[in-house]
């Protein structure tokens, strides 16, 4: 049976998205586990919620970045998930985990890579002036938001539209598209 675990550090609303669909759609795949380097985030509620085991590596909890990373990679390794699978999760990987597991992690960044990388990206698409903004799913590799883009879709900003409201657009858009992109890719169908 395939498998997935999800790495998020905040709010969540990608994966409880993700879990709801999944079951949904009564899909053969295990969500095993939702694993969050911050042991406030909002995520952990969701997931007990939905009855989907946590993992918490509290960050702060570890003498250093080394220390956290080379648990992570051994918890990563013991779960053995057929995709891992980032939703929010602040932390950069280090390349030894991306070895590790080439072509098997994915991402969902709020904007239409190249552009926009890093922190922020709605905002600042919404204060740069661009009339298109929007998703992108893709694979993680070494650097930050470059790796190959799996799925990308786009959204026109209205005029005079609130920033508010384009995160609520973004975001809905994220939640429609990240579930079935992830089926695809563990499924081969869209
Ligand atoms: C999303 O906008 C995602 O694109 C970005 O972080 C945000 C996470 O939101 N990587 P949530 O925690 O899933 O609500």
């Amino acid at each position: 049976m395939k498998s997935i675990v999800v790495l998020a550090s905040g709010n969540g609303s990608n994966f409880e998205a993700i879990v709801k669909k999944f079951r949904e759609w009564k899909l053969n795949v295990d969500v095993k586990e939702l694993i969050t380097d911050n042991k406030d985030a909002y995520v952990i509620k969701r997931a007990k919620k939905l009855k989907v085991p946590v993992g918490v590596l509290d960050f702060h909890g570890f003498n250093s970045r080394k220390e956290y990373n080379a648990t992570l990679l051994s918890h990563l390794e013991r779960l053995s998930p057929s995709l891992i699978v980032l939703a929010g999760y602040m932390r950069i990987l280090p390349a030894f985990i991306v070895r590790r597991f080439e072509r098997k992690i994915v991402n969902i960044h709020p904007s239409l890579l190249p552009a926009f990388r890093g922190l922020n990206a709605i905002e600042r698409a919404y204060k740069s002036g661009v009339k298109y903004t929007g998703i992108t799913i893709h694979y993680v590799d070494e650097g930050v938001d470059t790796g190959e883009i799996i799925e990308q879709r786009c959204i026109r900003i209205e005029n005079g539209e609130s920033l508010s409201h384009l995160e609520k657009r973004i975001h809905r858009l994220e939640h429609y598209y990240y579930p079935r992109v992830l089926r695809m890719l563990l499924t081969n169908h869209f």
